[in-house]
């Protein structure tokens, strides 16, 4: 599909996004092994969470999907069933990498299968700790999937992990749920906490803190009624385009605002942009609050250690908006953007040149000059949805029109993101 974006001068109005595409895959998951009846609201319209439901399902696990509204009848840490055939976690890291924690404790094997661009994602950052913990984990050439779980009795572990991955560090928390004793998992950078979070919701044994957390197993997990608040990693593609045109006055309602996320919000305070955080409060253990953006002059800046890894998701959209900041946008230190759904550092730089923007590329980040001009021309999502939805708001200051190819890409985490830039663009 392509969807062919026109300038726009402005964009306003109040938006309500989408369910937070983390925080719905830790509900249903946690509610698929909680022993009862949980209810989820607002849960992401996006595939990806969707694949979560449809693999719980494969699990033997009932799940009732009313629009946005989710009903998952768990029936605690070992009610899941042998799968009659591979769980397929289409375009999900998500799904493969945190339900493994879950499948290693499982007394049956499961194989584990994604599409194209999960088929080239590292699992070697899961298999090792699941692997210590006792479970038997094979994949092709020894990284990638398909993988192939045989899980069994677990052990507790202590776990420094190599990289900085909020979905390594669930998978083994997830896992530390089945172990007797207690799991304790530390990141070399701090990553969203919204599996902590969701852990204590659910009434698992956990403590936490900078860097670290310990669950203690074996756990009973209460069903809840819950409901996800709007995905703040959705709105920064609005928030960016808001900022970077001149007239625009936009209201994001009910976005998640955790602290492990919002560095966004702070970075675009710190280029520049006028946005402020109104009625903040808390749900199940999670912040939330309403956003509002003014079209404002942004400075750009740089990305690098801690920060680059608290903005990972939002990157491609950053690099858009250093285009036409006044100083430009330096990304180090992130050398993960390399094995997302596609490696994004090309594939930013790739669309930033097809719209006429000079940009360099580095092993870890890129660096993108200021003060430029998107002309008019054709880019491509090259299947990845956050690709296409940046390159949608780098055609909202083009000179001319835009067209975007494998605009579909965009469903895996927002199906709704097209009519909700044109009903804020008109
Ligand atoms: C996610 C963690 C991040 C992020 C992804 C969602 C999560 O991945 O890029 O979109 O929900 O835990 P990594 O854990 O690979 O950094």
């Amino acid at each position: 599909m392509v969807e062919v974006i026109s300038p726009a001068s402005r964009l306003h109005g109040s938006l309500t996004l989408p369910g937070d595409k983390s925080i719905s895959h830790r509900y249903a998951m946690l509610a698929s092994v909680a022993g009862g009846l949980s209810t989820i609201r607002n849960y992401s319209s996006g595939a990806d969470c969707h694949s979560t439901l449809r693999c719980i399902r494969a699990l033997g696990i009932e799940v009732d999907v009313q629009g946005t509204e989710v009903r998952i009848r768990g029936g605690g840490l070992h009610g899941y069933r042998a799968p009659a055939g591979d769980l397929d976690a289409g375009n999900s890291g998500s799904t493969m990498r945190m339900l493994s924690g879950l499948l290693a404790g499982q007394p049956f094997p499961s194989r584990f299968t994604g599409d194209e661009s999960l088929s080239r994602r590292p699992m070697q950052r899961i298999m090792e700790p699941l692997r210590r913990m006792g479970a038997a984990v094979e994949a092709r050439d020894g990284k990638f999937p398909p993988l192939v779980i045989r899980g069994g009795a677990l052990q507790p572990i202590e776990y420094e992990m190599p990289v900085a991955s909020a979905q390594v560090k669930s998978c083994v928390l997830l896992a530390g749920l089945m172990a007797e004793g207690l799991t304790t998992v530390r990141e070399p950078v701090r990553t969203r906490d919204h599996t902590e979070v969701a852990l204590r919701e659910f009434g698992a044994d956990v403590e936490s803190g900078p860097g670290w957390a310990r669950v203690r197993g074996p756990a009973r997990l209460e069903p809840r009624e819950l409901i996800v608040p709007g995905d703040l990693s959705s709105a920064a593609f609005f928030l960016v385009a808001a900022a970077m045109l001149e007239g625009s006055d936009l209201v994001l309602e009910n976005i998640g605002l955790n602290p492990t996320r919002a560095a966004l919000v702070d970075f675009l305070a710190a280029v520049g942009a006028d946005i402020q955080v109104l009625d903040i409060g808390m749900r199940h253990g999670e912040p939330v609050g309403v956003l509002r953006v003014r079209g404002s002059r942004l400075a750009g800046g740089v990305l690098e250690k801690g920060l680059s890894a608290a903005l990972i998701d939002e990157i491609p959209v950053l690099a858009v908006m250093g285009a036409v900041s006044e100083e430009g946008l330096a990304v180090r230190d992130a050398a993960e953007l390399r094995v997302k759904e596609t490696d994004r550092i090309e594939t930013v730089a790739e669309n930033l040149r097809r719209l006429g923007i000079r940009v360099e590329t580095a092993p870890d980040g890129l660096r993108v000059e200021g003060r430029q001009r998107f002309r008019s021309g054709t880019v491509d999502s090259f299947g990845d949805h956050r690709i296409a939805m940046a390159f949608a708001v780098a055609a909202l200051s083009a000179d001319g029109p835009v067209a975007i190819e494998g605009a579909e890409a965009a469903s895996v985490s927002f199906p709704e993101f097209w009519s909700k830039l044109r009903e804020a663009a008109a």
